[in-house]
């Protein structure tokens, strides 16, 4: 999947903060970057030693709903359990229903929280949930 691509799916995803073709080529470029994509969705995952981080997911609103997140964070998760990784971490805000039922499926659990840490243009800035995964016994 191309950058332009990419960016065409993060922007219709997150209107107020897209990242480019240029960023996330970079992103995706970084050592320790996982990439799963498909035509209308993808997830970006960074490896340090034992731990990744889910930097993004991504489906096209119009494809939403149709089981591709849960199966773009499964093949995920699948690559990063071949890389040893232990555990996967992610941020989401607390407001993101969708997004918080997909990872509480997927197995994901609360284990912080950053007060204000989404911006919200008519209100109150939302606490981000740092949720983490655990891909392989400690
Ligand atoms: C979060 C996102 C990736 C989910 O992708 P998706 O393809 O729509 O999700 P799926 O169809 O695979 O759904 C998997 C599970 O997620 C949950 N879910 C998905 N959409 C939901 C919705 N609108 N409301 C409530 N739960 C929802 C459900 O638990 C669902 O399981 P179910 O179908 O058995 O009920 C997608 O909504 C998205 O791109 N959102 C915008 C970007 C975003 O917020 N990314 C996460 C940032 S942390």
């Amino acid at each position: 999947m191309t950058p332009d691509a990419l960016a065409d799916i993060h922007a219709a995803c997150f209107p107020a903060r897209p990242w480019s073709a240029e960023e996330l080529a970079a992103l995706a470029s970084e050592t320790g970057a996982v990439l799963e994509s498909t035509s209308i969705g993808f997830a970006l995952a960074r490896v340090t030693l034992d731990e990744a981080e889910l930097l993004t997911i991504a489906v096209l609103p119009e494809a939403q709903g149709r089981g591709t997140g849960r199966s773009l964070l499964a093949a995920l998760a699948a690559r990063l359990t071949d890389k040893n990784v232990a555990q996967l971490f992610l941020e989401v805000a607390e407001d993101n229903a969708p997004a918080r039922a997909l990872y509480a499926q997927a197995g994901f659990e609360e284990v912080g929280r950053r007060r204000g840490y989404y911006a919200r243009p008519q209100s109150a800035a939302v606490d981000a949930l740092v949720l983490r995964r655990r891909l392989r016994a400690p």
